[in-house]
């Protein structure tokens, strides 16, 4: 069994402000589900030395250790500054940064050496949906972006249907439940089922406390990456409550 966990990703959002929050989830981070919060790179550092019991992430790193690359920030960095995970191949990184999967892969490989534990993200367009291709598509994402060496402790696999973020539109259970079933299969014939089976899959993509208990009834669903909802406590203890 995978180890639940529930992640906020707050983008760019956020302030040094906004990390009272972390005090005020500090009592969602005693259940069995792991609670994590992702915000921008200038509030990581500041995050950890705040978090009592909730794990703090990146939004991104880069595939290298250091170097002449401005406005980047790398694996040993977020490391460094107290982060201890980083969400990688987010659609949006996809998207406006033209992120392939052989660059996730790359990114991968720089987060597990700095020790961090990796948030993978995966997901179709409405195109690729209403075209039947989504299990090729995720399934070919997940082949390409996911490097030898994946282990439980390594790699959490988020599925965040690209129309489904932040639209307020929500996967149904039958959809999030046959993309789960295929990842856990996939992972399964690379890295053996043993293992494949205790790497969490979370599913991403308009979360809120209304629907929360739903998502998680569904088989292979092992938590949530939630962006809008994680941004006020009010809205996401009751998240981490419906998955402990
Ligand atoms: O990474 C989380 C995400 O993309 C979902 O965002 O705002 O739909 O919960 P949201």
């Amino acid at each position: 069994m995978a180890r639940k966990l529930a992640a906020g990703n707050w983008k760019m959002n956020g302030s040094r402000a906004a990390l009272d929050a972390l005090e005020a989830l500090a009592d969602s981070a005693g259940g069995a589900a792991e609670v994590a919060i992702c915000p921008p790179f200038p509030y990581i550092a500041l995050a950890a030395d705040r978090a009592r019991g909730i794990a703090i992430g990146g939004q991104d790193c880069h595939a290298k250790e250091a170097g002449a690359h401005t406005g980047d920030v790398s694996a040993p960095m977020l490391a460094d500054a107290g982060a201890t995970l980083v969400i990688l191949g987010h659609s949006e990184r996809r998207q406006d940064h033209g992120e392939t999967d052989a660059d996730v892969a790359a990114k991968t490989q720089a987060a597990w050496a700095a020790g961090l534990r990796v948030i993978l993200c995966l997901g179709e367009t409405l195109e690729v949906r209403e075209a039947g291709r989504t299990l090729d598509v995720v399934g070919a994402q997940l082949d390409g972006s996911v490097p030898e060496g994946a282990t439980a402790e390594n790699l959490v696999i988020a599925y965040e249907p690209i129309w489904a973020i932040g639209t307020g539109r929500v996967a149904e259970p039958a959809q999030i439940g046959e993309v789960h079933d295929a990842l856990r299969a996939r992972l399964a014939d690379r890295f053996g089922a043993g293992v494949a089976g205790a790497i969490p899959l979370l599913y991403g993509g308009s979360v809120k406390a209304a629907n929360a208990a739903e998502i998680f009834a569904v088989p292979n669903v092992d938590g949530a990456l939630v962006g809008g909802a994680s941004l006020k406590p009010a809205d996401f203890a009751p998240i981490v409550a419906a998955l402990n």
